[in-house]
């Protein structure tokens, strides 16, 4: 078991399987011309699969691939199809521009659940969040997976004066198609343009919502980062996940392993570890897993609270978003 000073068991890995990703959302990715890491800096798919490994040993029951874009990897297809061999559950947080060409290798996989990140429903205002203009395979990608019987979780960052005036639309979308909406209050990461001021909060988002529908609140699962609603009748539902106002640290399960091999304990950590480098160097990786749990801070990687309104984003030491992988 991976256990730290709090008495969290660790089950859940996250894995990032590139920092390279076909979108440009400005909240993830940092101003300055990014460049993406060589491949060679990157974990090979063997080298997915042996670390992979030691976490499931170590009592890891679910394992959700990241990026950047996951699915803009070569590999992408090959290391799902692996990593569908342990006993885990198998997921993915994805953008859908290309999902079209997944629908078999996931099914073969065995991945029933999909997030997938869409803060708009409006293609001009999914060109000025992403600079791409690719609403319209998103939106057919949600579709074709719905269709696919995929449970579909939609993330939305909610920016203030962004895309705050949709909330409702995307509850209105769940009225008749069975999405999972899930707002996310905006985070600050290394280069997004964050101020406080952009928050939109989970009871700014809920008076939005009680503002025209009945809500009704659904019970959270063990490790939930969501809180979960239902408005009756409608055939999706909806969550916010309160990072910033009300951060859900205390029931943490979450690790994270980004694409070129470092272990981070935490979102919002500041130390890494690096596994990859000691895997090639044919050292045992798990004392440093071990190591680098029991000196998880107790909440939000100890570098601030849920005192947002007073954050600065520069007094934060991280990764920008597109090289943690979400
Ligand atoms: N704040 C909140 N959520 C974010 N994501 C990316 N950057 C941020 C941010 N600054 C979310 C995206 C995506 C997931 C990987 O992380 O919506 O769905
Ligand atoms: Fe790409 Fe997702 Fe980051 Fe947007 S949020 S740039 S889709 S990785």
């Amino acid at each position: 078991m991976i256990t730290d000073s709090f008495n969290r068991t660790h089950t859940y890995l996250r894995i990032s399987l590139t920092d390279n990703c076909n979108l440009r959302c400005f909240y993830c990715m940092p101003e300055e011309e990014y460049e993406f890491s060589a491949a060679s800096k990157l974990m090979q798919v063997d080298e997915i699969i042996a670390l992979a490994k030691i976490f499931v040993a170590e009592g890891v029951n679910k394992i959700r691939l990241t990026g950047g874009e996951p699915l803009v990897r070569k590999d992408a297809d090959k290391i799902i199809l692996a990593l569908s061999q342990l006993p885990v559950s198998l997921t993915l947080t994805t953008n859908a521009t290309r999902l079209h060409h997944f629908v078999d290798v996931l099914k073969e996989a065995n991945v029933q659940s999909l997030n997938i990140s869409l803060d708009t429903l409006q293609p001009d205002k999914f060109l000025l969040l992403t600079r791409r203009n690719q609403f319209k395979e998103v939106f057919d990608n949600i579709q074709l997976m719905l269709q696919n019987n995929f449970h579909v979780k939609i993330n939305v960052v909610v920016m203030k004066g962004l895309n705050d005036m949709e909330i409702n639309d995307f509850i209105e979308w769940t009225k008749d198609t069975p999405v999972h909406v899930r707002f996310i209050e905006f985070m600050p990461f290394s280069g997004n343009k964050w101020t406080s001021n952009k928050v939109f909060t989970w009871q700014q988002i809920l008076e939005v919502v009680e503002s025209k529908y009945t809500v009704t609140r659904l019970q959270d699962d063990q490790h939930d980062t969501a809180k979960k609603y239902t408005v009756p009748g409608h055939k999706g539902t909806f969550a916010v996940i309160s990072t910033m106002s009300a951060p859900f640290c205390e029931g943490c399960n979450r690790m994270r392993l980004t694409a070129d091999g470092k272990m981070k304990n935490c979102l919002f950590s500041k130390e890494e570890t690096d596994l990859l480098t000691a895997l090639r160097n044919g050292e045992n990786v798990l004392p440093l897993i071990q190591q680098s749990i029991s000196s998880k801070a107790k909440e939000l990687g100890g570098q601030f609270t849920n005192d947002f309104e007073h954050l600065h984003a520069e007094e934060i030491h991280n990764r920008s978003m597109i090289t943690i992988g979400g």
